[in-house]
């Protein structure tokens, strides 16, 4: 989910509609705004922001006049996505408006004890018990402040929390607090913002305060004041953005996704900047230099990961078993908390994940440093949760990602674990002429992948065939195993047609029983050591009538024998391969969705960041 707020003398609800827009990537099922202006006028529906714009276009007045405000928009956890249950959640009295990002554990405990009370819940969300808490809390003692029956209402709650308060009893402010739920804020010129993330806050300035786990702020437009919810002042360093805004917009392509597809080359060209030392054979990675002995002598590696990140995590296995031969083990972040790891002072475990602020990932990096591990952190949002919590890591520099469907911070994934396993294995496990023809083969991947993106009309067309298809399979080998599974949950994603990702030779164990005319196999057949056993595979395939759209090296004859389709890219090491094979994968499930009418940018019931567990 996303939050907004804004303190100062400009009119309050077009801004916060306006930040809403570039949190949408957060959750899309509901929204809803409340404002300061002598009462508390609020709107809140089910659906987008523009809907909610809409709404506010059709009757502006009563939401004018304010200058004080704040806003959400709703990835639905507790309760389906509806009007009521949309924040801001107001109590009975309609005098205190509260937006809540996370999970209240203990929620239903709450709400029993407060039901008993004579509290009516208007909603089904978690989320209201914490308004009718600071509700009960207030009539106990009218004379705290808002700060004081946020703090105390916080007291009784389990669980993770953003949440934003405002109420006309005590007007002129804003009271935040942040427990596992992101929150920053924005520095204007006598004028404040607060968001979930610095995405809606650029556009005014890149003056931003992160507040950590445990701590509250109270914010005025005189100033903000941040103190730990047991109440001890803090002080807080104000950190300067440099991204800009123009980086967040579409650039002239018709959705976000097909922009992040295309400018690929350019972030591979900027994850490895002044990284990779191709004369000198070897790769600086500033932001783990001081690891990195550690790093080598590691018993274990465990990376942990969800979704697409977690693909990358398992092409990060092959590499780093491939050139450095530090055993590697990859989990989903949200089982290895939970089946209590075997786990210690030998291991480092890698998080990776675009956004850093994922829940279940958080949640397996705050594990594993309890076991007493080193945790190392391969994050794209400079400053998230994730990057601020591990001990060292390395940033993708992919730039923000807005397409729900992550593109192109998965190659940036793959080039640092490139990166990272060849700086394992210096001196170590590859000769230094090994490793100066491993970075050449890397630093030639932008210009691989420029050409590749020139078959985006045969990819489509391909694409139209194969449409209305209801399930497709996709195989792959070695390196490209994890590509077939990432190829096919794009296309899950997106266009919502049923995708298998499978190792190729596994195929015959189960699959194989699907496979008829009806069902299109994406078989990843480019050269290298298993290239013979693949084109076994498509024949089997062939012999039961399955479709198949081949991805194969330049020059490959004996493919297009074989497959219905075949899409050629360039030949390159079999370690580079997940960089190039999965750039069609990409382009297919984009032309097939938007053929199928989808929103590829804000597929159904998917959110860009889950924050909660
Ligand atoms: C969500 C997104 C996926 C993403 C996953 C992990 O499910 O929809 O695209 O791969 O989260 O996100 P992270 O930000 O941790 O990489």
């Amino acid at each position: 989910c996303g939050i907004v707020g804004y303190i100062g003398t400009r009119e309050a609800a077009p801004l916060l509609l306006g930040g809403l827009h570039r949190l949408e990537y957060r959750g899309y099922d509901s929204a809803g705004i409340a404002l300061l202006n002598g009462g508390l006028p609020f709107m809140k529906q089910k659906g987008s922001v523009a809907e909610l714009q809409k709404a506010f276009d059709a009757s502006p007045a009563r939401m004018l006049g304010a200058t004080i405000g704040i806003g959400h928009t709703r990835w639905a956890t507790h309760g389906d996505p509806s009007d009521r249950n949309a924040h801001p959640h107001l109590n009975a009295q309609e005098d205190i408006a509260v937006i809540h990002n996370g999970i209240i554990e203990n929620y239903s405990v709450l709400k029993q004890e407060l039901q008993g009370e004579g509290y009516h819940f208007q909603s089904d969300t978690d989320s209201e018990v914490l308004v009718q808490l600071i509700d009960r809390i207030w009539k106990i003692d009218p004379s705290l402040s808002l700060e004081a029956v946020v703090r105390a209402a916080l007291r009784h709650v389990e669980g993770a929390y953003g949440v934003c308060v405002i109420s006309p009893r005590d007007p002129d402010k804003i009271v935040v607090a942040r427990k596992g739920s992101p929150l920053v804020i924005g520095i204007g010129e006598g004028e404040y913002f607060i968001a979930s993330d610095a995405a809606p806050i650029v556009e005014h300035t890149n003056r931003v305060v992160y507040l950590s786990d445990g701590e509250m702020a109270v914010i005025t437009r005189s100033g903000y004041q941040v103190r730990t919810i047991e109440n001890v002042a803090m002080e807080k360093d104000i950190t300067e953005l440099d991204f800009s805004l123009e980086k967040i917009e579409k650039g002239g392509y018709e959705h976000f996704m097909l922009k992040e597809i295309f400018e690929q080359p350019d972030v591979m060209h900027d994850v490895m900047r002044g990284r990779v030392r191709t004369e000198e054979g070897r790769v600086v990675l500033g932001g783990i230099e001081d690891y990195l002995d550690r790093l080598k002598q590691a018993r274990r590696i465990v990376i942990c990961a969800c979704g697409t990140s977690w693909h990358a995590g398992l092409i990060g296995e092959y590499l780093i078993e491939d050139f450095a031969r530090i055993p590697v083990e990859v989990d989903y972040a949200s089982e290895f908390r939970y089946r209590n790891p075997i786990i210690g002072p030998d291991d480092v475990v890698i998080v990776i994940s675009q956004s850093g602020e994922t829940a279940d990932t958080l949640a397996a990096l705050r594990a594993a440093k309890e076991k007493g591990a080193m945790v190392m952190g391969i994050c794209n949002v400079v400053g998230s949760t994730i990057a601020r919590e591990t001990m060292c890591g390395i940033y993708t520099h992919a730039g923000p990602e807005v397409g729900v469907a992550s593109t192109k911070a998965f190659t940036a994934q793959v080039i640092v674990l490139y990166m990272l396993a060849l700086a394992l294995s210096k001196g170590r496990t590859i000769s230094h002429d090994e490793m100066r023809l491993s970075l050449k083969e890397l630093s030639k991947v932008p210009e691989h992948a420029a050409k590749i993106l020139e078959l985006d009309s045969q990819i489509q067309q391909i694409a139209d065939d194969y449409k209305d298809a209801r399930n497709f399979l996709y195989l792959g080998r070695g390196y490209n195993f994890p590509v077939a599974l990432e190829g096919a949950l794009k296309l899950k994603e997106i266009s919502y047609i049923h995708a298998e990702g499978y190792p190729a030779a596994e195929m015959k164990h189960g699959p194989i029983a699907l496979i008829d005319e009806d069902m299109p196999v994406v078989v990843i057949a480019t050269r290298d050591s298993s290239y013979q056993k693949i084109l076994s595979n498509i024949e089997e395939v062939r012999s039961r009538k399955g479709r198949v759209i081949a991805i194969a090296s330049e020059g490959d004859t004996e493919v297009a024998r074989l497959a219905e389709h075949v899409i050629y890219i360039p030949q390159a090491s079999a370690q580079i391969m997940p960089l190039l094979t999965v750039i069609p994968l990409q382009l297919l499930s984009y032309h097939i969705a938007t053929l199928r009418g989808c929103n590829v940018d804000r597929p159904r019931n998917l959110a860009k960041s889950v924050t909660v567990e």
